[in-house]
């Protein structure tokens, strides 16, 4: 890695693809740039539309709408809409299509003469998402995404984002290792991409061809993606897709400057553009949002574990930084964890504390205007225990509801068949999350923190707006203050 210039200069002079535009942290990103740097060349998001008017109306009610946009508002006033107009295209376009299914000729061409910087961020994080949908995102996607790339005459870098977790579950001190094409966690050999879309292509003939309900060819997707995961050792069809997509990238890379991006698990912003904006239940949040409003009285997981989280206007600036880092090296292949539990680790039993503490203060008022008063919730701290539980408190009632149901000639059938859901969707999830609450590992940001001190000691660059660095969190005042309101105000409805 050279010395590191200025930053905002070099955002000056690039024009950036943003893939995904409509997501969580593609926002904090647009919103980053166009309010830390408004003579930035150009930004080309590219949203899922019919057309380019279509993508422009997505763009204005699905990303500038939002409140995470009001301190640009505030700061243009009425000039927002000509910056925006000026310095921001909005490109009708699908990652699973060549071109990045960009239709005009003319586009094309100027993106391709345009484009200094690729930011691709677009992706599918369902965990059991259809295998067919996955692989034609998170894997075959990111190859549309590095062939575009490759069309850029002025590439200067292409930033892909990944997540931690495609290092599976294993234990310890996970390393910010790339992956070599065909490889698997549990050693098996033979991974093929290739075979893997042909698999797919003929499941689904398969399926067509016995007439399978859309439903039924859904649910046998989404088996299939699981199926697969595991027979190479990952604990879900997300993160083995993602996988895929990082060797594929490695691979067939060539000379262009790849950065991988792998951030833990995002939660609300810290400080940029202010602090605890957030969109959409992600993993931890869908516990806290459970418990404030009653719903959760147990968790599963250990207690002595680290939880590894960080804000999501932190990985927007680790981004922003190793784009600038790595623009115009080629021979680096360079993996970034953006997390901290190895800088600034937190415990799983702070976070019930903080919890705790919160809703105790400030509970959530239910339909009925009655205040929630939560408890400390019962930590179940093995798999064992957790069977346990739910054969008590559940399954066996639930059997007991079956006989009486019969008996009754199905007068219970209804409240047999609700009960009988919950608990298959509940086993579901657990069989989906269970790795990652029972999860020991932690990851290493040995690459992270060079780039952290990279920027520090370059004296042109503007450190303090592009801070990274989870040490600087106080993660109670985090929480308390921050985060857990953060959910409240933007995701508990
Ligand atoms: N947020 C996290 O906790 C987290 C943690 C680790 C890693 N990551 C990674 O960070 C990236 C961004 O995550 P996020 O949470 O911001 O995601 P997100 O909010 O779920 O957004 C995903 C975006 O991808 C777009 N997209 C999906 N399929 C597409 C396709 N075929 N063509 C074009 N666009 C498509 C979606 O568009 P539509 O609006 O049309 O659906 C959406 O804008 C992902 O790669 C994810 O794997 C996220």
């Amino acid at each position: 890695m050279d010395q590191l210039g200025s930053i905002l200069e070099f955002l000056e002079n690039s024009s950036i693809l943003v893939t995904g535009a409509t997501g969580f942290l593609a926002k904090i990103f647009i919103e980053k740039i166009l309010r830390v740097q408004p003579d930035v060349k150009k930004l080309y998001l590219l949203l899922r539309a019919a057309d380019d008017n279509s993508a422009m109306l997505r763009f204005n009610t699905e990303v500038i709408a939002k409140d995470l946009f009001r301190v640009l508002k505030e700061k243009h006033g009425g000039n927002l809409s000509c910056l925006l107009s000026e310095k921001v295209r909005a490109v009708a376009g699908d990652i699973t299509s060549e071109n990045l299914g960009v239709k005009d000729p003319d586009l094309l061409q100027e993106m391709w003469k345009q484009v200094d910087v690729v930011l691709h961020l677009a992706a599918t994080t369902k965990f059991d998402e259809r295998y067919d949908v996955a692989l034609a995102i998170n894997t075959l996607g990111a190859r549309h995404v590095l062939n575009f790339s490759k069309k850029c005459d002025k590439l200067k870098v292409f930033v892909h984002v990944s997540t931690a977790y495609v290092s599976g579950e294993k234990e310890g001190l996970i390393l910010e290792t790339p992956y070599k094409l065909g490889e698997t966690l549990n050693g098996t050999s033979e991974l093929d991409i290739d075979a893997e879309k042909k698999l797919v292509d003929e499941t689904l003939k398969q399926l067509s061809a016995k007439n399978y309900s859309e439903d039924s060819i859904k649910s046998a997707m989404k088996d299939l993606g699981i199926q697969r995961a595991r027979k190479y050792g990952w604990p879900n069809t997300y993160v083995f897709s993602k996988a895929m997509g990082e060797m594929l990238l490695g691979h067939l890379k060539q000379n262009i400057p790849l950065v991988i991006i792998r951030p833990t698990i995002v939660t609300s912003t810290f400080k940029d553009p202010f602090p605890g904006w957030v969109e959409g239940v992600r993993t931890i949040d869908s516990l806290a949002v459970g418990y404030g409003k009653g719903k959760i009285t147990c968790f599963l997981g250990n207690p002595q574990s680290i939880i590894d989280v960080i804000p999501a206007d932190m990985v927007v600036n680790a981004i922003i930084v190793a784009m600038v880092a790595h623009a115009n090296q080629p021979n680096e292949d360079i993996i970034y964890h953006i997390g901290s539990s190895v800088s600034s680790p937190v415990e799983f039993t702070w976070l019930q504390d903080y919890a705790f503490r919160y809703f105790t203060n400030h509970p959530y008022i239910d339909k009925h205007g009655k205040p929630v008063i939560v408890g400390k919730v019962t930590v179940l701290s093995t798999m064992e225990s957790f069977q346990r539980y739910m054969t008590i408190h559940y399954i066996l009632p639930l059997k007991g509801l079956e006989i009486l149901n019969t008996t009754c000639c199905q007068y219970f059938q209804r409240l047999y068949l609700d009960l009988s859901r919950k608990v298959k969707l509940v086993m579901r999830l657990i069989d989906l999350y269970g790795p990652y609450l029972f999860f020991n590992g932690y990851y290493d940001d040995m690459n992270t923190e060079k780039l952290r001190r990279a920027a520090k000691e370059s004296g042109s660059v503007e450190d303090d707006m592009f801070n990274f660095d989870p040490k600087s969190i106080n993660w109670e005042d985090y929480f308390m203050n921050t985060h857990i309101p953060g959910i409240v105000k933007y995701v508990f409805k």
